[in-house]
C-alpha cells in the first residue's frame, strides 16, 4: 500500500509541497483547506499532470478532515503569511488559534501520524502543535533548518561559482532573526567555507541567510516564499517515508540537549520512519552556544505569550 501524506493549507506552500511529493511519487496526497473548491481544484489539476509525469499517486482535495484519515505524515502549513514589514512573530496569535484547531482535527483522524509543522512563527507553532497533539516528541517536527541551510548553500554556491551539490551548510537555532548559521560546519566539497570566503564577506552571506525569508516577502508583497520551503518539507517527508536515517536540521523539542529544556529549536536530527530518531549534539564554541541560547530565549518569549 502506498504511503499517505496530508497537507493542511492549500495555499502556495501547501500546494507546492503536494506538487513536489507527487512529482517524486513519494505518497498519495490529500490537500485540505477551509476555502471551498480550492483544495479540490488544485488536487484535480495536479492529478491530471500525473500521466505526463508518469507517476502513480492518488491526489485528492477536501474541506473536511475525514479525507486525511490514517495519514503517515501530516504537513501543517495553515495560517496567515507575512506581508512586507511584518516579522514572523507578528503572526503569533492568529496562527496559534489556527494551529490548535487544525492539530486537534488532524490527530482525531490520524493518531499515529508524524506532524511536520511549517506555519510561522515556526518554533512557537511547533510547540503549540506538540502540546495540542500530545504525541511523543519524535513525531512533531518543525521545518526551518533545511530551508535556512538551503538558502545559505545557494548563496555560497553562487559566491564561489561551484555546484550547489558541493555545498553543505548547517543553520541552527530558531527560524527567525536569531537563527545561527554555522560557518564552521559549512563546507564545499569537504573544505570548510571559512578557508574559501573572507570573514567580512561570509558575514554578509550569513546576514542574507537570516533575512532570506524577508527578502522574498519584499519582492512578492502579498505573501512569502514557497518553492524552497516546500522543497524543504519534501526532503524531510522523503527521509521519513523511506526511513533514510538522514541527518537534517529540524526544529525539535529539546529535553536538555544543548542545555535547552522544554522548547523547540533547530538542531541536527536524524529522520527515519519513527520521525526524529536521534538529536545530534555537536560541540559549539562559546560564541555559537551564546547565539543558540539567545535564539532559544526568543522562542521561549513567544511561547509564553501564547501559553504553550
Ligand atoms: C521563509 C518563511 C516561510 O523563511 O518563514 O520564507
Amino acid at each position: 500500500m502506498r504511503k499517505k501524506v496530508s497537507i493542511v493549507g492549500a495555499g502556495n506552500v501547501g500546494a507546492t509541497t503536494a506538487h513536489w511529493i507527487a512529482a517524486k511519487e513519494l505518497a498519495d496526497v490529500v490537500l485540505v483547506d477551509v476555502v471551498e473548491g480550492v483544495p479540490q481544484g488544485k488536487a484535480l489539476d495536479l492529478l491530471e499532470a500525473m500521466p505526463i509525469e508518469k507517476r502513480d499517486v492518488a491526489i485528492a482535495g477536501a474541506n473536511d478532515y475525514a479525507a486525511t484519515a490514517n495519514s503517515d505524515i501530516v504537513v501543517v502549513t495553515a495560517g496567515i503569511p507575512r506581508k512586507p514589514g511584518m516579522s514572523r512573530d507578528d503572526l503569533l496569535n492568529t496562527n496559534f488559534k489556527i494551529m490548535s484547531d487544525v492539530v486537534e482535527k488532524v490527530v482525531a483522524q490520524s493518531p499515529e501520524c508524524i506532524l511536520i509543522v511549517v506555519s510561522n512563527p515556526l518554533d512557537a507553532m511547533a510547540q503549540a502543535a506538540y502540546r495540542q497533539a500530545g504525541f511523543n516528541r519524535e513525531r512533531v517536527i518543525g521545518m526551518a533548518g533545511v530551508l535556512d541551510s538551503a538558502r545559505f548553500r545557494s548563496f555560497i554556491a553562487a559566491e564561489l561559482n561551484v555546484s550547489v551539490e558541493n555545498v553543505s551548510a548547517f543553520v541552527l537555532g530558531g527560524h527567525g532573526d536569531t537563527m545561527v548559521p554555522l560557518a564552521r560546519y559549512s563546507t564545499v566539497a569537504g573544505i570548510p567555507i571559512t578557508e574559501l570566503i573572507a570573514p567580512e564577506r561570509l558575514e554578509q552571506l550569513v546576514q542574507r541567510t537570516r533575512d532570506g525569508g524577508a527578502e522574498i516577502v519584499k519582492y512578492l508583497k502579498t505573501g512569502s516564499a514557497y518553492y524552497a520551503p516546500s522543497a524543504a518539507v519534501t526532503e524531510m517527508a522523503e527521509a521519513i517515508l523511506k526511513d533514510k536515517k538522514k541527518i537534517l536540521p529540524c526544529a525539535a523539542y529539546l529535553e536538555g540537549e544543548y542545555g535547552i529544556e522544554g522548547y523547540f529549536i533547530g538542531v541536527p536530527c536524524k529522520l527515519g520512519a519513527a520521525g526524529i530518531e536521534q538529536i545530534i549534539e555537536i560541540k559549539l564554541t562559546q560564541e555559537e552556544d551564546a547565539a543558540l541560547k539567545r535564539s532559544a530565549a526568543a522562542v521561549k518569549e513567544l511561547c509564553s505569550v501564547i501559553g504553550v
